[in-house]
């Protein structure tokens, strides 16, 4: 790792800086240290934060450390002496529902082959009680792959002390549209922003499992999750559903990959030989194992197999005996299962499955990991308005908060779904405020209702502050479970009509409402956002939510996080999302590009979010101004902390390309950084773009949607900014073949 050193830093002694920049993680991430004091007052140049390689993020990740030629030489050992059968054997759960609550697949005693035992998922482990994380869509608002590699490892760690061995995580769907049920399992509508936050997750678990990355491809729909056809041209597949999923397994050399329900031009994932064998097996090099989405995810014995599905979970229902009989009978080669199976040995040899350690039930729910839930939380939400500096509420000041809405009085976690995380105990908004103002002078009114009577009424008007506390929860989102008429897709993207009522009730009567959002992702904010002073998103912010609440609204700690998803002003200014129809089309914009394309207005841009201090950029440098293919550009600027109080600020670069001659997004996403800044203090940001960022995929066989990536040459336009609508330096390059 490569730290800061600061000649001179006017008022803090420390900094903390993470980039991470096209295509590698070359960015810092690391507390600033006593290289970076300074004695000095006068005018110096701000330190060059350099970044750094990505190995510190992909250090001890199993998947990209294989000894490859003792395992293939083992793995060919064990292939010579396996029947088809203890083959096939390898390609199939074991039964429909877990063990102990994990998912068996294949292993053989006697031949001393471990099973695989997966257990869910993105949010936390899903078996007993367990550390529950912060929702994927609020730690994609940290920006912050370091920190999301830390959450892997921490996952990885408690998947092993349960005795699983494979983490059906990340989730990693774009977020076409926020209606999506399962909305809050993945990070981003951003594919760039996505890959970033999927890769730090996955270095972090496969320092002790298999990651699954899931669900491949273009699973964004929930309520026909098991049958829709999306329909997708060549270059929206590869430009926007796929570049993160490459990302995991080229960068993240990611052990497993799940087969999505949904049909991707006609066929089913499982059996979309396009996808799986072409493009991941083929073109990408995927070493690891596909395994099939559960129970109505693998629709056959002959094509999922020739197509490239190697596992079949939950059970062995097309695979199996089928399979053996299909091979016997000359339907499918043996060297389909040999494949298969192959891929399957190799991932256990790697990761040494058959002798995995048990870290033991400490680790579980242990401090570390419960103080990581809580940094997370308070990274993660993010400060949308924040009218007369409403927020950070001063304790010492204020008489009285009242505390209202039937969300405040709940931990609100969030999916009961295949993500659902039970920990053994939660903190809600009001716990977290209580203890927060325990044994201080301010009064706190506990309305934990949405129904309010005229004393209550009466009460929030006589406070120094009101903090609605409202949202969605299981009931409104998630995933579409048959048994149940809960979750699904949301048809509405609006609070329910009585969370609305009473925010305007309660601004009606307090002029320093704050409102507290949680939800999966994008809640429209009309008819009430005007009428109140401050508008938090906290997301399902895991077991430690309340506290992590309580620190940002008291000002302990300063907001920081970003939207990884546009907040339009209407849902008209959306992509269409049918979601009781069997065939959609996605087309190439939605989400902030979409925007940009119609020059339509947000209500909260993409990359949003507020502070308590306030940052300057300035003197952008991009070099060289002329780039040649193969090359890299560097993009630095400075940044500084102009504030009263400590904070973090992502810096965001966008790139476009005005002289592609084929339609490309105004700005697309190609950078980022957080960085942590004292009052006063500045940083000079280096971000990296590898030249292959620029290309776009030619379609050249339009019947096959075959082609390649390629870079136009002439202007590249880049901006540097707060948001995707907050761009405050602008600058230019020229790409030469
Ligand atoms: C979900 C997956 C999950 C699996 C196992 C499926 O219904 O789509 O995300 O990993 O169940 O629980």
């Amino acid at each position: 790792m490569s730290r800061p050193t600061r000649p001179r830093s006017s008022a803090s002694p420390r900094a903390y800086v993470c980039i991470f920049v096209a295509s590698a993680l070359l960015g810092a991430c690391g507390g600033g240290d006593g290289e970076s004091e300074s004695e000095s007052d006068g005018e110096q140049e701000p330190a060059v934060v350099e970044a750094f390689d990505g190995d510190a993020l992909a250090s001890g990740n199993k998947g990209l450390a294989c000894d490859a030629q003792a395992v293939e030489a083992r793995v060919d050992e064990l292939l010579a002496v396996m029947s088809l059968e203890q083959k096939a054997a390898e390609m199939h759960g074991l039964q429909i529902a877990p063990i102990d609550d994990l998912y068996y697949a294949g292993g053989d005693e006697a031949l001393g082959i471990p099973a695989l035992k997966m257990v869910d998922g993105p949010r936390g482990v899903r078996a007993g009680t367990a550390t529950a994380f912060p929702v994927a869509m609020a730690r994609g608002a940290t920006w912050d792959p370091a920190l999301e590699r830390r959450v892997g490892e921490a996952m990885g760690l408690e998947t092993l002390a349960k005795g699983g061995n494979v983490l059906l995580a990340p989730c990693m769907n774009v977020l076409r549209h926020p209606g999506w049920g399962r909305a809050q399992e993945t990070y981003s509508e951003d594919s760039y922003h996505m890959g970033a936050m999927a890769l730090g997750f996955i270095h972090g678990a496969q320092n002790h499992v298999i990651a699954s990355a899931k669900h491949y491809a273009a699973n964004s729909v929930e309520d026909t999750r098991f049958d829709v056809d999306v329909t997708i041209d060549a270059r929206t597949l590869r430009e926007v559903y796929l570049p993160h999923f490459r990302r995991a397994v080229v960068e993240g050399g990611v052990g497993s990959v799940m087969s999505a329900y949904n049909q991707v031009n006609g066929l089913y994932c499982d059996e979309n030989g396009p996808l799986l064998t072409d493009i991941l097996k083929g073109e990408w090099g995927f070493r690891g194992f596909v395994e099939s989405d559960w129970v109505f995810g693998t629709h056959s014995t002959i094509d999922s197999a020739r197509a490239g599905l190697d596992i079949e979970m939950p059970q062995g229902l097309y695979f199996g005996a089928n399979l053996v009989d299909a091979v016997v009978n000359g339907h499918v080669d043996e060297d389909v299962v040999d494949a298969a199976a192959r891929r399957i040995l190799r991932q256990k040899l790697c990761f040494g499955l058959d002798a995995a350690p048990d870290p033991g039930p400490a680790v579980v729910e242990s401090p570390e990991h419960r103080a990581l839930a809580r940094e997370v939380a308070v990274k993660s939400m993010v400060l949308l308005k924040n009218a007369d500096a409403a927020l950070p509420l001063d304790a010492d000041s204020l008489a009285s908060v009242a505390v209202v809405g039937s969300l405040a009085g709940v931990a609100n976690l969030g999916d009961e779904g295949s993500s659902a995380v039970t920990p053994s105990a939660a903190v809600s908004p009001i716990d977290g405020l209580r203890a927060a103002l325990e044994g201080g002078a301010t009064q706190l009114h506990e309305l934990p209702q949405d129904a309010l009577g005229e004393p209550e009424l009466a009460t929030i008007a006589g406070a120094d502050a009101a903090i609605v506390v409202v949202g969605l929860t299981h009931e409104d989102e998630g995933e579409n479970l048959p048994q149940n008429d809960l979750g699904g897709d949301r048809d509405s993207l609006q609070l329910r009509p009585e969370h609305e009522q009473l925010i305007l009730e309660v601004a009606a009567r307090n002029p320093r409402t704050i409102v507290v959002i949680e939800a999966g992702a994008t809640i429209l904010v009309r008819p009430w956002a005007d009428e109140v002073e401050a508008v938090l998103m906290a997301w399902y912010p895991g077991m430690e939510g309340g506290h992590a609440l309580a620190d940002l609204l008291l000002g302990a700690e300063s907001p920081s996080g970003k939207l990884p998803v546009t907040v339009p002003r209407s849902a008209d200014q959306l992509p269409d999302f049918d979601h009781e129809g069997l065939e959609i089309t996605y087309d190439r914009f939605h989400g902030y590009a979409l925007l940009d394309r119609d020059g339509a207005e947000p209500e909260y841009p993409f990359g949003h979010g507020l502070s308590y201090t306030s940052f300057a950029y300035s003197d952008l440098s991009v070099s060289p101004a002329r780039l040649e293919g193969g090359g890299e550009l560097t993009v630095e600027l400075t940044i500084e902390n102009t504030g009263a109080r400590a904070g973090a600020e992502v810096v965001q670069l966008y790139l476009g390309a005005p002289d592609a001659g084929v339609e490309r997004p105004t700005r697309a996403l190609a950078g980022f950084g957080r960085v942590e800044l004292a009052p006063g203090e500045r940083a000079r940001l280096r971000m990296r773009v590898l030249s292959e960022e620029l290309a776009y995929y030619n379609v050249v066989d339009e019947d096959a949607g075959a082609g390649g990536w390629l870079v136009t040459p002439g202007q590249y336009d880049l901006w540097v900014g707060a948001s995707a609508r907050d761009l405050r330096l602008t600058g230019e390059f020229e790409y030469a073949e």
